[in-house]
């Protein structure tokens, strides 16, 4: 290789592309350039496709990923639209965080993710990146990454498994793992059943097969504009997905042309409201809340959670998916996937917005789509429900907000005051929810804390806390459930989730006793501890923030970890400053 075109051809004030771009620091920028090309050398690229532009895709292939099996495949065939279009495609590695492969838990590391992809995508010499992502924490960590780098970014999902027919009903991960789960727990089938189940509810690539967390997020990703149009849902398996690979590929070289737009002129306050939106609309997973909030956050935008109610009251759940309806995301997208559902939501949209592909969601939504299945995709007028899926409530529990999917709750149980049970961590519920001894009855509320942000759990998905074995056995199917926890997007309940501040940090949580009691207001938005403050502040004089290890990781995050209401981002990669 001899000097690429860009030295010799690029006007002195142009900046440089490609791998002219981002040199090595040696003091001397002639030698940076010399030694990077010499190496450069060996990777046996010919001089026409050394001087191309840079399109650097993220690669998140592992073995402890499942969900992310097919990615090797995504990423030949982003290289090849690269190359189709004039481009150099470079991958490289990032971590890869595999949701039930990570001990305490998958949240903990999106941090360290994003950090990675970030650093990863502004220190090396790419002109814009593809972002190849797909399990819950994957697409979250790389939209935050690449809203800090703002390098032109392209973000490509590896899209849903497909659900299996299993004994004459279809089966999908991960809603109808825990629907066989709670029928074991009850007593209803044996473990014989349990086992022959565990074979058949994640059977292909992809991620989980209902409008969980990585589905949920994956639809965000193209609400916001990141993603190329009608690329969310299409299966893990399917043709199309190699298609939208490469039509990634060729996009992100055409932004080059084009000039961008980089991720600060996609994600903003609108396009978030956007997103916000579509996730009412879609009865969306509860995490995609945190994520969304610290996505926007990384570019300066708060997601102010009383807004978030006001969009909640106007926009309506128009979908008919697992967990909390019937189909599964194979026929969301056969139904005319996110096309058809912007398309009905396009008066409650900001439709300037503008993304990847360079044009306005007001030019995508142009014609109506060909064809909708409203057993899946709900019009206007018919809605599967008249308002969002998620709110927030607010109190003197939660002074910051919690997080309620009234879409996959008992609305029998919305106004409710009830007794507290209460489990002071993990491992006390672990060690008490089946005793035959709990004092428990299916009116009171179950609440466990120190699992949240701040504690060392790293806020699990535990929020789902099972019933009580004698009560599942006597038929109790739901109750009221409260935690600081998170909940995975295919779990479904009246469980009170995000509880911020959460109790590791001092927050009114950390107050609560056994006996107390509580009172819930999905109508008012409100959950109360009905304590006296004044007793509330005796009860909290004795707190102790919790011991964290003093090295490492760990270390870190115990120090700048925020709270549920700003997305647990780290204080330090919040906002816009210094980028
Ligand atoms: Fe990866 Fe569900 S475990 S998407």
């Amino acid at each position: 290789m001899t000097r690429d075109a860009d030295d010799e051809d690029t006007p002195e004030t142009a900046p440089p592309h490609g791998l002219a771009r981002r040199l090595t620091n040696y003091g001397d920028r002639d030698f940076a350039r010399y030694l990077r090309r010499s190496f450069a050398q060996s990777t046996g690229l010919s001089r026409d496709l050394m001087g191309r532009p840079v399109i650097g895709i993220a690669q998140t292939a592992s073995g402890f990923n499942n969900c992310h099996r097919a990615v090797p495949e995504l990423v030949e065939a982003v290289k090849r639209g690269v190359l189709a279009a004039g481009g150099l495609p470079l991958e490289f590695p990032t971590i890869s965080l595999g949701e039930v492969f990570l001990d305490p838990t998958s949240l903990m590391f999106r941090n360290l993710m994003s950090i990675d992809t970030e650093e990863m995508v502004r220190a090396q010499p790419m002109d814009a990146v593809v972002l190849v992502g797909g399990c819950d924490k994957t697409v979250p960590a790389q939209l935050m990454g690449a809203a800090s780098a703002d390098v032109p970014a392209i973000q490509l999902v590896t899209g849903p498994m497909l659900p299996m027919p299993w004994r004459g009903e279809r089966l999908g991960a991960c809603t109808d793992c825990r629907r066989f789960w709670a029928r074991y727990r009850a007593g209803e089938i044996d473990a014989a059943d349990i086992d022959a189940v565990e074979g058949n509810l994640a059977t292909t690539a992809g991620t989980c097969a209902v409008m969980g967390t990585a589905s949920t997020m994956a639809c965000i990703a193209e609400a916001l504009g990141m993603s190329l149009p009608q690329t969310a849902a299409i299966p893990a398996v399917h043709a199309d997905r190699l298609r939208a690979a490469e039509a990634s590929g060729r996009e992100a070289v055409a932004m080059l042309a084009r000039g961008g737009p980089t991720p600060s002129k996609i994600i903003t306050p609108e396009s978030v409201e956007n997103a916000i939106t579509v996730l009412l609309a879609l009865g969306g997973s509860t995490n995609a809340v945190l994520h969304l909030i610290a996505i926007a956050g990384r570019r300066g935008i708060t997601v102010d959670l009383h807004r978030f109610n006001a969009l909640s009251e106007r926009t309506p759940v128009l979908v008919d998916l697992k967990p909390t309806g019937r189909h599964y995301l194979a026929d969301f997208h056969a139904a005319g996937g996110m096309q058809a559902l912007l398309w009905e939501l396009r008066d409650l949209l900001h439709l300037d917005c503008t993304s990847v592909t360079g044009t306005t969601l007001r030019e995508r939504l142009a014609t109506p789509p060909a064809w909708v299945d409203r057993d899946v995709i709900r019009a206007r007028d018919a809605p599967v429900d008249p308002v969002g899926g998620l709110v927030a409530l607010f109190g003197t529990l939660a002074p910051r907000g919690a997080i309620f999917k009234r879409s996959a709750a008992d609305a029998r149980l919305f106004e409710r005051e009830g007794r507290v049970v209460l489990f002071d961590s993990l491992e006390d519920l672990a060690a008490r929810i089946d005793a035959p001894d709990l004092d428990v009855t299916a009116d009171d509320f179950l609440v466990m804390r120190n699992a949240g942000p701040a504690s060392p759990t790293g806020m699990p998905e535990a929020g789902y806390l099972p019933i009580p074995k004698k009560l599942a056995r006597a038929g109790v199917k739901d109750m009221v459930r409260i935690s600081d926890a998170r909940m995975s997007g295919t779990a479904y309940g009246t469980v009170v989730l995000h509880v911020a501040p959460d109790a590791a940090s001092g927050g009114p949580l950390a107050a609560v006793r056994d006996g107390d009691r509580v009172r819930l207001s999905v109508r008012e938005r409100r959950l109360d501890l009905l304590v006296s403050p004044d007793e509330i502040a005796r009860r909290m004089a004795g707190h102790r923030a919790p011991v964290f290890p003093r090295r490492g990781y760990r270390a870190l995050y115990a120090r700048e970890v925020l709270q549920a209401d700003r997305g647990a981002d780290f204080a330090f990669l919040a906002g816009t400053d210094d980028l």
